[in-house]
């Protein structure tokens, strides 16, 4: 049998970590169907923004990588598409697989549907309904080049279709006439196979003397929340607030985006006084498998991360969400999660509302683990 050859884009963290669940199927269970060609676009670099997870997950090494490094939205954006265009012209691939909402997504998404090859979108569907939010336009603008549409959730169905999607699938898909399918979220697949792992590996817990300590993740990197200097300050003042109130430390591995915004838009002094709170630990990007060990052992998940708050409810942990709105609004409609913005006194009053709950999660709505092998059943039918 001749093989597809699919071509993956990926460069942002949650999307080299999303790849590893299809990599997975593909070397286990799809070898004789699928080829795939994986291209990073090096939106994301450091080691532990990147190259970390290839190393843990067992992702294999990437065929091509852009390197298109930081810059504006703009200029990241087409150094991708120039460098995506030129690999898709000589890889030919039968289709590409993107994810999610990110630039990566987006260049890759138009890279290819201009040249006519079919675009996978896995992570379709989902909403914020604020367009402020530039991945509300990648996911949007993804979704609608797309042959093939993969929704994690129900609310990402009935998205698509108030938008027009046709639900019915067709025994080949294209762009004009995509199938769209539910199928669960291949995060959920990765939580469940890594959690093994990570219970096995990491060390984290002991090497930051969290055994006996209770203790509330937090991550931070949201635009919204980096880049105002009023919103960066609120959320420092709530966690050192949250600290006094609960006892309780606070680990807070930097997205290095928020380490920068905090050396350039919070005063020294402000800054000092979070220094000088040893419960607040600022640590590095951790690896995901180090990540899964803190969310599972943490009493309460602050967060403004998409991947973040959803794994905080496959644990079961509740959840405090710094934003305005989700497009997991699973998470919240269930009660295991508020949603805060960046205002202190709700950030406070969510967080112990929550810690005074025990949080009931039901994660079969991401589907029941096997969402990659879905996918590929899929490519290998439909295209
Ligand atoms: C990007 C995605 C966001 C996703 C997030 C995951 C877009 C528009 N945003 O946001 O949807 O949730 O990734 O983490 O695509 N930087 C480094 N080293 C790195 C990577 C980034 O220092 O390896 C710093 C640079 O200063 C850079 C800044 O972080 O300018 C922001 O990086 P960028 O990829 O533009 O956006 P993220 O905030 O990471
Ligand atoms: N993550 C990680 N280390 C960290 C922070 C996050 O491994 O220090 C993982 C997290 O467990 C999740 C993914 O990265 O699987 C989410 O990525 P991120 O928060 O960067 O982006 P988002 O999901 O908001 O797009």
């Amino acid at each position: 049998m001749t093989k597809k050859k699919i071509l993956t884009v990926i460069g942002a963290r949650p999307q080299i970590i999303k790849a590893a669940a299809l990599s997975r199927a593909i070397s286990s269970q799809f070898n004789d169907q699928l080829e795939e060609v994986l291209v990073h676009t090096g939106q994301h670099y450091d080691e532990n923004m990147s190259a970390v997870f290839f190393e843990e997950l067992g992702i294999p090494k990437p065929h091509y990588n852009l390197a298109v490094g930081s810059g504006a939205h703009g200029h990241m954006t087409a150094a991708m598409l120039s460098g995506l265009e030129t690999i898709l012209e000589k890889e030919k691939p039968t289709a590409v697989v993107v994810y999610g909402d990110t630039n990566s997504t987006i260049a890759a998404a138009l890279a290819a549907a201009k040249i006519h090859i079919p675009v996978v979108h896995i992570e379709a569907g989902l909403r914020s309904f604020h367009k402020a939010m530039p991945e509300e336009l990648n996911r949007i603008a993804a979704d609608h080049m797309s042959t093939l549409l993969f929704v994690p959730t129900q609310a990402g169905i009935t998205n698509l279709a108030k938008e027009g999607f046709e639900l019915s699938h067709k025994a080949k898909a294209t762009i004009d006439a995509p199938n769209v399918y539910h199928c669960g979220d291949v995060m959920y697949d990765n939580s469940l196979y890594f959690a093994e792992l990570s219970a096995q590996k990491s060390t984290i817990i002991s090497d930051l003397s969290l055994n006996e300590r209770p203790f509330i993740l937090c991550t931070i990197h949201r635009d919204s929340n980096t880049d105002d200097a009023t919103a960066l300050q609120s959320i420092f003042e709530a966690l050192l607030e949250l600290v006094k109130s609960t006892q309780m430390a606070v680990i807070l591995p930097l997205h290095p985006r928020t380490r920068g915004k905090i050396k350039s838009l919070l005063s020294p002094a402000f800054q000092e006084q979070i220094k000088s709170e040893t419960r607040i630990q600022l640590i590095d990007p951790a690896g995901f498998l180090d990540m899964i060990a803190l969310e599972k052992n943490a009493r309460l998940i602050v967060t403004d991360s998409g991947g973040v708050q959803k794994e905080a409810y496959f644990f079961a942990k509740p959840c405090v969400i710094l934003r305005e709105q989700t497009e997991w609004v699973e998470v919240v409609e269930a009660g295991a999660a508020i949603l805060t913005g960046a205002h202190t006194a709700q950030i406070l009053h969510a967080a112990q509302q929550l810690l005074a709950m025990d949080i009931q999660t039901d994660p079969a709505i991401f589907g029941d683990g096997h969402a990659a092998t879905f996918i590929c059943e899929k490519i290998c039918s439909d295209l």
